[in-house]
């Protein structure tokens, strides 16, 4: 796999770079056009200053969301332009369509050590298509943009879509310095994982975990779950969950798993569950043994915060995925807190998996240098983890 390194060394003075970024942020639900964490353009930016700063002509494309193919207004990149041109401390020329007139214009008048940001991907039906031949039209209008391809958009190379996995196909191709460093601190905690090996998985659905699980429960010391999904444990377990998020298909393959892991799988002790989907709701910690028939769990409680802690402090790896409740409302953020502190306490290696699980790093105010790692990527690490091939890195490697 060539890199950004040695495409700098070739010499990129005056040329075209296309590079393929992640820059899916999440935006502020109150404040339309705001962004609430922008960890992951931050991440791309000693990419970006690099290229600007060797005499490239930079030209960034990256998908927002999942608009269905077509322009729409509340998916727009032009907020992150913005953004983006204050990182770099110079200004991002925006081209209001991918590929389109404005795009072709402004990439055209690009000059040396300029950056341009093109419009949602996704805007075109072709980036996301199943069909080869579409998804390759469309490369080729990207791939005639540029003499180079550079991809540091970690998050996104699960994804077989054209910008990841086509263009590549068409110009000499680089891993970016945050592709390579992801794949190799996957590589080194799915290969050779000092022990003890704790995982931590939150999030909503067991299914979403399900192969990550299933691969993971082999190597692992404990697996700590936590989340929305971890009701539907409980509940194999024969536990009542109220209104709690259920996913009655799962609860068999729950029992199973437990079964399997002969007591590695650590499920919450207590919850603090609410009247309603709210910061406001009425709300209090239950035993796992006695959640109300008409409230709903939205944290792990501080017994089973207590718990997880203390499973964690003796790790020499953990990996963790999931926020442990809705961190994102006050009254439910203590468990992903307690649960994020054990983990910078640790005598060993940590990764923070992902999308929901960095953004909490980052929203409640913990230092994020206290961790090993903080991928940018929550599908693309959990598929790295559960050995999938992901045809991003597919694609550099060929
Ligand atoms: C993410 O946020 O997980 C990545 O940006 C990929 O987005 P996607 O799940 O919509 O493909
Ligand atoms: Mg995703």
């Amino acid at each position: 796999m060539k890199t950004l390194d040695d495409l700098l060394g070739e010499g990129v003075s005056g040329r075209r770079v296309f590079v393929r970024a992640d820059l899916n942020v999440p935006f502020d639900k109150a404040n339309p056009g705001v962004i609430s964490d922008d960890g992951r353009a931050r991440a791309v930016l000693p990419t970006l200053i690099a290229l600007r700063d060797a005499g490239a002509r930079v030209i960034v494309a990256s998908h927002l969301g999942r608009p269905k193919g077509a322009p729409d207004p509340a998916f727009t990149l032009a907020p992150v332009a913005t953004r983006l041109g204050e990182l770099l401390g110079s200004a991002v020329v925006f081209a209001s369509d991918t590929v389109g007139e404005d795009a072709q214009a402004k990439v055209g008048a690009l000059a040396d050590g300029e950056v341009l940001l093109l419009e949602n991907l996704r805007f075109n039906k072709g980036e996301t298509s199943k069909d080869d031949a579409e998804r390759g039209a469309f490369a080729d209008q990207l791939a005639k943009f540029a003499d180079f391809y550079v991809d540091d958009a970690f998050g996104a190379v699960h994804r077989k879509h054209a910008s990841v996995y086509d263009v590549p196909a068409r110009l000499p191709h680089y891993a970016g310095g945050l592709v390579v460093k992801e794949v190799e601190v996957l590589r080194k905690v799915s290969e050779t994982p000092e022990n003890p090996y704790v995982v931590v998985l939150g999030g909503s659905k067991v299914s979403d975990k399900l192969a990550v699980i299933q691969a993971l429960l082999p190597k692992v010391d404990k697996l700590l779950v936590g989340g929305g999904m971890c009701f539907t444990f409980l509940k194999a377990q024969g536990h009542e969950v109220g209104k709690s998020l259920l996913e009655a298909e799962m609860i068999s393959t729950c029992a199973s798993l437990l079964e399997q892991a002969d007591g590695r799988i650590v499920l919450p002790v207590d919850v603090v569950a609410a009247t309603a989907f709210s910061a406001d709701a009425d709300h209090a910690v239950y035993d796992i043994s006695e959640i109300p028939a008409d409230r709903l769990g939205l944290d792990i409680g501080p017994k089973s915060t207590e718990l997880f802690a203390s499973a964690i402090a003796g790790a020499k790896t953990v990996f963790w995925n999931g926020p442990m409740g809705v961190f994102e409302l006050a009254p439910f953020a203590a468990g992903t807190r307690g649960v994020a502190e054990a983990i910078t306490k640790i005598d060993g290696f940590s990764v923070v998996g992902g999308g929901d699980s960095a953004a909490a790093v980052r929203t409640l105010g913990l230092d994020e240098t206290a961790f090993g790692h903080i991928s940018t990527g929550g599908g693309a690490s959990l598929e790295y983890l559960e050995g999938k091939t992901l045809p991003g890195v597919a694609a550099l490697e060929k």
